[in-house]
């Protein structure tokens, strides 16, 4: 499984986006660390409030799966300046995922690329429980 396959698969899980509220379309995929990958696009509806994200709904596909290590993440928009994952998102891929690799694309090419860590300074998670 190359980085251009997990990049394909969240550009192919961005057109199943359910963005009628904000048209912006955004997809993911996650590779476990079997090399599975697991995809995932954002879901909005009438309330906003309880839209989410394509990377919580690809992580939450995941576990629900049964997978439990992740080497890498990729996130894709169609932008010319890159899309981070959101602070929710930050935190959810970090509680399960760890100190993943975070693939930022657009339609035509990368656009940027980061460690989980740099992305979420002092993360609050279960060790300090
Ligand atoms: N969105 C994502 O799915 N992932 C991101 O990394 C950034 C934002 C979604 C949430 C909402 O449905 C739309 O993009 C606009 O914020």
């Amino acid at each position: 499984m190359t980085e251009s396959d997990l990049i394909a698969a969240a550009r192919r899980a961005r057109t199943f986006a359910r963005a009628e509220f904000s048209s912006f379309e955004v997809g993911a995929a996650l590779e476990t660390s079997d090399g599975v990958i697991v995809s995932g696009c954002n879901i909005e509806n009438a309330t906003y409030g309880l839209s989410i994200c394509a990377e919580r709904v690809a992580m939450f596909k995941a576990l629900s799966e049964g997978h439990r290590v992740f080497r890498r993440v990729a996130v894709v928009a169609d932008t010319e300046a890159p899309t981070p994952p959101c602070g929710a998102c930050r935190q959810i891929l970090w509680e399960f995922g760890g100190d993943l690799e975070v693939i930022l694309a657009n339609l035509y090419r990368e656009t940027g690329r980061h460690q989980l860590g740099d992305l979420l300074p002092l993360p609050f998670d279960k060790r300090l429980l």
